[in-house]
């Protein structure tokens, strides 16, 4: 979604926010803009397309040249992604940036149309800075007084970068459901959508809450409330460093983010083990409130949807607990029957996924328990949940979402061996060994990882494919699922998982010779169920590509290619065998040519619904 940076200092403005815009490039974007003091003047320069678009009509029509100035990246929501429709918008000496969607902005233009109030583009946002200016000029031009009055009556979610040309050393900020956060550096401050964006320049950080105005100068950054009293802010400090937002050496992100999973994996798992037991005290869980738990629902969107299914075949295999998985998009609008003494496990990256969020908010309200299990610090979900586990798996900058996958479905194993272990389920010898298998997956993953050839090769053998399907039992079928989703968004070859027993029941008839099915069989107890679907598939056909154990092998040429796993124990399968789904998807991508990292259409954190 869209990304913001604000900056006023001693650099060069346009700089600093193309370089804040480039680390923000993750998150989506179709237009980018910036707007910066030109001595006196704001000067801004807007593009449809990529920050390279943006920067060659700088080179052509002129770099806007000073120390203070907004910045953004758009992902269209109102209007489409045009020059006129990028930000930042103007409106008289308001011109603005802004992340969000403005509900009542038909009722506002018409309000502002009436008071003789022209607008250029198709956008919510113009109307904000519209409404800004109108209020600026009512109030014999104070800046924060018209703040609030438009703030007042604005509905819906933004996160607003504010600058006034009365005001040439100044930025704004101000924010309700979309994030933002200010940067605190030496003579210099910053806002941005998140802190990959500034971690160049500084590591201390104010979170900006809704209802709160932060006035930025070059000498400091001063948060205001809503009655115009100063409020004291708590300084952050970033644990996350530059080099860790950087492509180190990889062709992409998404590569990278594979290869960090062994070390996201211990940096999240060995904090919560304590004398070879789980230990989720600090993350405010304990056995004696896990006991009160009747049922547990897992509330999530995409990835950290799929991680939820994992979670479930775990949690009721081990616990004995009925895990309900739900996607947070259906779920807060479904009257779900969720109440007290029920557990509601909202897993998200982000921490900031619009659904997601309102899935916590409604599961509170309705008398639920929250946990969240979240990767970005001090973001939404996580500052509003009962429960929190914070994933350590470092920014995850690629779209596509491998690495905090990965620390997700780690944290549901942790979480599963303590809820069996509080239950009664299993003892503390199994509980123990249980954990100890868990601490030895990331060296599994580097065994996969040092061989990653293999995945290279069958995508080879994907590239001319439309259509391809996942399949598998059991956990097979919840990793099918990540598998799928994982190669559709960033090869646009349609895909679709399913589970390997429900084919016959109408999907089999899609198969042909030009269908590949990479089939998932990792599960001893199904393997031999799995091999006979599969034997269906190819009898019509298809092309098989078998993801499987070493110690399990279907006859010679029942798979055409076959990825073989290190031996691992069942249930703790899926933190291995996502990773050769990860790489076959990566692989199709590249040789397919697509922007692996930011893929068509897509936006890394999802804050409108
Ligand atoms: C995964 O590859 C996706 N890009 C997407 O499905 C993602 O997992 C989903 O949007 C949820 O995001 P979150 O984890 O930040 O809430």
């Amino acid at each position: 979604m869209c990304g913001i940076v604000g900056y006023v200092g001693k650099q060069d403005a346009t700089e600093v926010l193309m370089n804040g815009l480039a680390r923000l490039e993750y998150r989506g974007y179709d237009s980018a803009g910036i707007a910066v003091f030109e001595n006196e003047t704001i000067k801004v320069a807007k593009s449809k397309g990529r920050l390279a678009d943006l920067a060659e009509k700088m080179k052509q029509e002129g770099k806007p040249s000073g120390h203070a100035g907004i910045g953004h990246t758009r992902w269209a929501t109102h209007g489409e992604p045009s020059d006129v429709n990028s930000h930042p918008h103007g409106g008289g000496t308001v011109t603005i940036v802004h992340n969000g969607i403005i509900e009542n902005y038909k009722v506002l233009k018409d309000f502002l149309i009436k008071k003789g109030r022209v607008f250029e583009s198709e956008t919510d946002t113009e109307v904000v800075a519209q409404l800004l200016d109108y209020y600026y000029v009512e109030n014999h031009g104070n800046p924060v007084e018209a703040i609030v009055k438009t703030l007042k009556d604005l509905e819906g979610s933004y996160a607003l970068g504010v600058i006034f040309a009365d005001f040439p050393d100044r930025v704004f900020a101000l924010r309700k459901e979309s994030p933002l956060i200010v940067g605190i550096g030496e003579g210099e401050n910053f806002i941005a959508s998140d802190v990959t964006a500034i971690l160049q320049y500084t590591k201390k950080y104010y979170l900006l809450e809704a209802g709160e105005i932060a006035v930025l100068s070059k000498q400091g950054a001063a948060v205001y409330d809503l009655h115009y009293q100063k409020v004291q802010k708590e300084l952050k400090i970033a644990d996350w460093d530059v080099s860790e937002a950087e492509k180190g050496g990889y062709a992409h992100y998404m590569l990278k983010e594979i290869h960090e999973q062994p070390e996201s994996i211990r940096k999240t798992i060995t904090p919560r083990i304590e004398n070879g037991l789980p230990n989720l005290e600090e993350c405010g869980i304990t056995p004696e409130k896990l006991l009160t738990f009747r049922k547990i629902h897992v509330v999530a969107c995409g990835t950290a949807m799929h991680a939820g299914m994992v979670g479930k075949y775990v949690i009721e295999k081990l616990a004995k607990v009925s895990v309900n998985v739900d996607i947070a998009s259906e779920f807060r609008y479904r009257e779900p029957l969720v109440g007290e003494g029920d557990l509601v496990i909202i897993i998200s990256q982000s921490g900031e996924t619009a659904d997601s969020l309102e899935a916590l908010r409604l599961s509170k309200k309705l008398g639920a328990k929250t946990l969240a299990i979240v990767n970005a610090k001090g973001s939404s979900i996580a500052r509003e949940t009962d429960m929190l586990i914070y994933t350590h798996a470092g920014p995850e900058i690629a779209v596509a979402s491998t690495k905090a996958y990965m620390v997700q479905i780690a944290v549901m194993y942790l979480f599963a061996f303590e809820l069996a272990l509080a239950k009664g389920q299993i003892d503390e010898t199994e509980c123990r060994r249980l954990t100890s298998v868990l601490q030895e997956t990331p060296e599994k993953i580097a065994e996969i990882l040092a061989n990653k050839e293999k995945a290279q090769m069958i995508a080879s053998e994907l590239i001319t494919a439309d259509s391809l399907l996942y399949i598998g039992r059991g956990l097979d079928y919840a990793l099918s699922m990540e598998g799928s989703l994982k190669l559709k968004e960033i090869s646009y070859i349609h895909s679709e998982s399913y589970a390997a027993g429900e084919l016959k029941h109408g999907t089999i008839s899609l198969i042909t010779e030009n269908m590949p099915v990479i089939a998932v069989a990792t599960q001893r107890n199904l393997f031999e169920k799995t091999i006979s679907n599969i034997k269906e598939v190819k009898a019509r056909g298809a092309k098989v590509i078998l993801v499987s154990r070493a110690d399990y092998q279907p006859e010679k040429d029942v798979a055409d290619m076959q990825f073989i796993l290190p031996d691992e124990e069942d249930l703790l399968m899926p933190m291995t065998a996502v990773v050769p789904l990860q790489l076959i998807a990566y692989y199709t991508a590249v040789l397919k040519g697509t922007d692996v990292d930011k893929p068509r259409n897509l936006a890394k954190s999802v804050t409108v619904e």
